[in-house]
């Protein structure tokens, strides 16, 4: 019998309780012996719950207990989640995780402290809710040399924008949804600002580049300033304005990483991930292209992300499976956003003299209307791209907007 503990009763805990005694048999059979939970750890009362007795206030409970195995950690936050899953694995628990947070500050100390314990920490859950992506990168596709992952990690943006385009709702209103269905973070301004989805591209970088990449060294923007006016000249002209987070490789050996709204052309399956879900797409040498889409948020997808991980702790026992990646001093690996290379769509407002500039910087104009005049250019650098909004702003003319176009 392996008997594991949940952190956290939230949404993402209570669902991981509730697919488990919904699918018990299904799991047990799959993971080779019985199973229950045998704690849950919140801080809250839970009275008239029908796991009322499996509650506990403190850690200590779980980790002097030699019954558990496994712990799912679903408290998101730095602290208290980091302490807690370095007690359970220094006595030998494996831990499995939702807690992107976590993951993007600590994953390397954790994955260490881990292999010494003989015992392993999981992090399914932590990027693309649902979908299969941490396992398939290092482990389906470890044969590759990845030259770029993109994707659309944060389902609370993309839900907002795809109500915002398709059902003409108010961000307010859009965002006001999303938390009422439980996709959003405690702090919206996580998902809204890009932090969340950098979160996912700095775990995905280490993972992927082999070197713990830090929020802090990732360029993040997220959609706060997206509007409606771009969205529909976008659309017309062929694509979708996504929050994107990326990672490529670069021929100096640097990596490149960022998030923020790109315009992802039509041609690109990702222009077409609506609502809530997510979708990564990875590129490497040998496969080309892979794409991966599902559910990003929410109660049961990511629970079943965290369940799936419990249930490899427990086949898994005593063996160390997860993926390694080492510390880093510095972000010297780390290339600044500036180099980065795309098309660029702008919005200016209409002037004698913006055409002129248009036309020297090789842009081609796609909309002109009382909202201003939209182009995009040749391929070209963050920095030159600043070269020309600072000749446009010269002419006397408003640079609205500039939105990269995706290329993977
Ligand atoms: N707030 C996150 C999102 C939850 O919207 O994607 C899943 O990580």
């Amino acid at each position: 019998m392996s008997k594991f503990a949940v952190l956290g009763y939230g949404v993402v805990g209570s669902g991981v309780v509730e697919l488990f005694y919904k699918n018990k048999e299904k799991i047990e059979k799959k993971a080779g012996d019985d199973m229950d939970v045998k704690y849950i750890l919140d801080i809250r009362d839970f009275p008239g719950n029908p796991y009322e007795s499996k509650f506990v206030k403190t850690i200590d409970a779980i980790v002097n207990d030699s019954e558990i195995s496994a712990v799912a950690e679903c408290m998101g936050g730095v602290e208290p989640a980091f302490t807690f899953t370095k007690q359970c694995l220094e006595k030998g628990i494996s831990v499995s995780t939702s807690n992107k947070e976590l993951v993007a500050a600590k994953g390397d100390i954790l994955l260490k402290l881990a292999k010494e314990n003989n015992c392993n920490y999981f992090f399914e859950a932590s990027v693309g809710g649902a979908i299969p992506i941490i396992r398939p990168l290092h482990r389906c596709l470890a044969a590759n040399s990845i030259d770029g992952v993109a994707g659309i990690l944060n389902g609370t943006t993309n839900f907002i924008l795809t109500k915002m385009i398709e059902d003409g709702m108010k961000f307010d209103d859009a965002l006001k949804l999303a938390q009422e269905l439980g996709y959003a973070e405690k702090n919206p301004a996580a998902d809204i600002e890009g932090h969340d989805a950098c979160r996912k591209i700095c775990i995905i970088s280490s993972l992927v580049y082999g070197k713990h990449v830090y929020p802090d060294s990732v360029y993040t923007k997220g959609i706060t300033e997206i509007k409606l006016e771009d969205v529909q000249t976008v659309n017309k002209w062929g694509g979708a304005i996504k929050l994107i987070a990326k990672v490529s490789e670069l021929e100096n050996g640097k990596i490149l990483p960022f998030v923020m709204p790109m315009i992802v052309p039509f041609e690109n399956l990702m222009s077409h991930v609506d609502d809530v879900f997510n979708a990564v797409m990875v590129s490497g040498d040998g496969i080309d292209k892979t794409l991966f889409y599902g559910r990003g948020a929410g109660k049961l997808p990511t629970a079943s992300a965290v369940l799936g991980d419990v249930i490899e702790s427990v086949k898994h026992d005593k063996t160390v499976f997860s993926q390694m990646w080492d510390s880093s001093e510095n972000n010297e690996f780390v290339e600044d956003r500036k180099k980065y290379e795309a098309v660029m769509y702008f919005r200016v407002s209409a002037n004698d003299s913006v055409k002129a500039i248009i036309n020297n910087c090789g842009g081609n104009i796609i909309d002109e209307s009382a909202d201003g005049i939209c182009f995009v250019t040749e391929k070209m650098s963050f920095e030159k791209s600043e070269v020309v909004a600072e000749s446009i702003k010269n002419s006397g003319s408003e640079v609205i907007s500039i939105i990269p176009v995706l290329e993977i």
